[in-house]
């Protein structure tokens, strides 16, 4: 990747030695005692906006700046620079913040980690279990048949829930079909997610994904000790959750190591297991994250390059007309299409450059490391702000505005760390040419079938619960061709 004109990286890049200074003349807003910034961030909208503080922030103090909440010390960085800075120092084993609940979770019934969690060696020994079936283009191609099946399922889904072109809760529909197609290449299982009337079985396994999700945010920000000592209401939720999630995927997983023993070839999870050295309880935690990283984000990319073709009827009619160009009428869409299809790709990049569904990412530095002006310490908590970059004027011009072409006439002058929705480095999403193919195809699907029109034009928010969801249900319909 180019380097971008950085004052503070090219001295460091130049190799003379940076004159670096330390944490506290990092630029930051008001630290009051005991509670750091929070009551300034619960001024500005509290949790659910603290997107759009953190893009004040760095509108106000830079490219980097420091922030404690309560006890939660942390440094945020928006811009190429910086990320490009921090992937080439970057060690073997980049590490995330934690996520306490879950490592709570599997100590308490001795389970394992998976790849959200997992730390050091053991995490690169899971990942490389997955990387090549999850990330290399050529085996990722082979799951088109499987997202296909559900993306004809979608749209039979479509044509049957909405009421003048309405759909009653779309966000639910979407994770729904994010959620059968992760099942189906993991489990090779279809659970009926988009039929109308769904098994109890299929709807427990969702809603206690839902319910494990929407139950760790609380006990991130308040110690996981207390909730568990005093067995408050959110602990008793997210481990029942869990323990869902756990006895459905191990029942689906053990099956197919069943059959594969039985003399089935080409099986996601057998291969996986077979061609390394994980044990079960490796492969169960293993899949059941990525049963759960898979699913929201997906869901959630989907939704918002939805809504953003209904506010962009031209660009929706030019992806329609490479679609029609590229996949012969009557013939089902394929990964080979999308190879020829770069409007396609564009849209979607421009869609979660405008309407991320996740807006940072962190690292915890395992060594000291410099960063442009200062030295920041082992065991510094890094906040990557994907979203603050992609919204930037100084990366993208009129960065507000929905327009895919940036991604083809002007592609060359688009520094890649600009544009880091999927994380950056080793870490960086695992899930990602899945997710991409997933909505890719579904929207091939989608717009043969219907155009999507903008039922109103007032504007949509975005609000933090996890991903970034809609404020409201979004204003579009699905009008028949
Ligand atoms: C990690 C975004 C889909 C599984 C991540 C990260 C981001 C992300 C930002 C953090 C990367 C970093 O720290 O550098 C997304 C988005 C998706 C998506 C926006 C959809 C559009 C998926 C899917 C799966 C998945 C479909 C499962 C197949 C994971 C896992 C990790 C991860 C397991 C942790 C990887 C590791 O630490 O080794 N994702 N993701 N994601 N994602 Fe995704």
């Amino acid at each position: 990747p180019t380097s971008s004109v950085c004052v503070l990286d090219s001295k460091d890049a130049a190799g003379s030695a940076p004159c670096a200074h330390s944490l506290d003349s990092i630029p930051g807003p008001t630290n009051w005692p005991l509670f750091g910034s929070l009551i300034e961030l619960l001024r500005k909208g509290g949790l659910k906006r603290q997107h759009e503080a953190l893009i004040h922030y760095h509108k106000k103090f830079g490219k980097i700046f420091q922030m404690k909440l309560g006890s939660f010390e942390s440094v945020h960085i928006g811009a190429p620079c910086l990320l490009e800075a921090l992937y080439r120092k970057e060690g073997n084993y980049p590490q995330r913040l934690e996520i306490k609940p879950w490592k709570a979770y599997r100590d308490m019934r001795d389970e394992a980690y998976g790849l959200l969690i997992l730390e050091g060696k053991d995490w690169q020994r899971v990942r490389s279990a997955f990387q090549q079936k999850l990330m290399k283009p050529t085996e990722v191609m082979k799951l088109d048949g499987k997202i296909n099946e559900v993306s004809a399922d979608l749209i039979k889904r479509i044509r049957r829930a909405q009421v003048n072109g309405k759909i009653d809760d779309l966000y639910f529909e979407l994770n729904k079909w994010s959620f059968e197609t992760i099942c189906y290449v993991l489990y090779d299982k279809r659970f009926g997610l988009l039929q109308d009337s769904i098994s109890e079985e299929a709807m427990d396994f969702i809603t206690a994904v839902k319910t494990m999700m929407s139950t760790f945010g609380l006990m991130m920000v308040t110690p996981v000790e207390l909730h568990k000592t005093f067995n408050t209401k959110t602990w008793q939720d997210h481990t029942a959750a869990w323990d869902r999630i756990f006895s459905t995927a191990k029942l689906y997983i053990d099956k197919n190591l069943k059959r594969h023993s039985n003399g089935d070839s080409e099986n996601f999870l057998c291969d996986i297991y077979h061609q390394s050295h994980l044990t079960k309880k490796e492969l169960y935690a293993a899949t059941t994250e990525l049963q759960v990283g898979g699913m929201e984000t997906t869901a959630n990319s989907m939704l918002w390059v939805i809504f953003n073709l209904s506010r962009n009827p031209c660009a929706q009619a030019k992806l329609l007309k490479e679609i029609q160009e590229v996949v012969p009428a009557g013939e089902t869409p394929r990964a080979e299409h999308i190879k020829n299809m770069p409007y396609l790709k564009a849209c979607l990049k421009e869609s979660m450059r405008v309407s991320p569904s996740v807006p940072f990412t962190s690292r915890t530095l395992d060594k000291d490391t410099v960063l442009g002006d200062y030295t920041l310490s082992k065991g510094t908590v890094l906040m990557i702000n994907s979203q603050a970059i992609g919204l930037n004027e100084e990366y993208f011009d009129n960065g507000k505005q929905f327009r895919p072409e940036r991604w083809l006439k002007e592609k060359g002058s688009i520094n890649p760390f600009a544009h880091v929705p999927f994380g950056i480095g080793k870490r960086m999403c695992i899930g990602r040419r899945l997710a991409e193919l997933q909505i890719q195809l579904s929207l091939c699907w989608i717009l043969r079938e219907y155009e999507i029109v903008a039922t109103d034009h007032e504007p949509v928010d975005a609000l933090h619960s996890g991903t970034l969801v809609p404020s409201r249900e979004l204003p579009v319909a699905f009008v028949r061709r």
